[in-house]
């Protein structure tokens, strides 16, 4: 699968957030372009792709789930939250900048990515209303926020692995979920129930690989603050060690091979990002 749109996605990316009047234009680009691995865009191009589609026709709904990705980012690294000081491969944008332009830069992008999804090309209103529903429902309140609240109150305490797995699964895969749902409704999928099942487990695995890497990776490699062990996070290496954490992360790709499996169209762009991700080193 050639990934040349991610240029294009990129290049999209800098438009939105090269607007003259917007006072916060310079954070936001320090936040979002360069750096990113594009993960949540490219779940979403690899259903397109399964459809026949192509993403170059809906960069701005990939557009969009970048933009909340990166606020989700801006605001992990804040004091208040995981105190981070460096994020894709540069100082974070609390350090850059300070924490109130960090605050506000994640509001904007946040609320910014909404705008653009409303007003996306080439899809009915229709679409527009499931994929703004979609996104906000995953992002919010009952998906990643929710699991970044769980993770807060864990930090420093022992949990059992149900409520981990929970945790997991609100904070970073309800976004791996939305992508996948998200490229199912451009595409014209009316039961998202397998794409969701599919984002959940590749989610999980790839939180409990972020959990790994930041014991047995560098802040170099990763071109981020490696910190769990310091901060004393609820971690899949903290709450079942190292061992039982890799076989859980072998467990939990192989569940998400399953199920994109079981979907009833060729998914070989999924499988191939799958195996890219299991295989990534940053
Ligand atoms: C980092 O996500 C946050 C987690 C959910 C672990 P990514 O590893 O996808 O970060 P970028 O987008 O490449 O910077
Ligand atoms: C991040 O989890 C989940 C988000 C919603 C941003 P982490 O706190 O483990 O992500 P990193 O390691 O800082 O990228
Ligand atoms: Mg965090
Ligand atoms: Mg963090
Ligand atoms: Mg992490």
């Amino acid at each position: 699968m050639s990934n040349r749109w991610v240029e294009k996605l990129e290049a999209r990316l800098g438009t939105i957030v090269s607007n003259p009047d917007n006072l916060l234009s310079a954070p936001m680009q320090h936040a979002l372009l360069a750096g990113g691995k594009r993960l949540r865009p490219k779940l979403f191009n690899s259903v397109l792709v399964m459809f026949g589609l192509d993403i170059k026709d809906y960069l701005d709904v990939a557009c969009a789930l970048e933009m909340v990705h990166t606020y989700s980012l801006v605001h992990d690294d804040l004091p208040a939250m995981d105190d981070d000081a460096y994020r894709r491969g540069k100082p974070t944008v609390h350090v850059a900048y300070d924490e109130a332009t960090a605050i506000l830069s994640g509001d904007a992008l946040l609320t910014d990515a909404f705008t653009v999804l409303a007003n996306a090309q080439n899809l009915s209103a229709e679409k527009r209303i499931k994929l703004v529903c979609i996104l906000a429902e995953k992002a919010g309140s009952s998906g990643m926020v929710a699991g970044q609240v769980l993770d807060l109150k864990a930090t420093k305490q022992t949990i059992d692995v149900a409520a981990l797995n929970t945790m997991h699964a609100l904070k970073t895969a309800a976004l791996f979920e939305a992508a996948l749902m998200m490229g199912g409704v451009v595409s014209g999928v009316t039961d998202l129930h397998q794409l969701e099942g599919c984002g959940r487990a590749l989610g999980l695995a790839f939180q409990i690989q972020d959990d790994l890497l930041d014991v047995e990776s560098t802040q170099e490699a990763m071109g981020k603050s490696l910190s769990d062990a310091s901060h004393e996070k609820a971690s899949y290496v903290r709450i079942m060690g190292l061992s039982d954490a890799k076989e859980a992360c072998r467990a939990t790709f192989e569940k998400a091979r399953t199920l994109c499996a079981a979907l009833s169209v060729d998914a070989e762009p999924l499988h191939t990002l799958i195996d890219t991700i299991e295989q990534r080193n940053r």
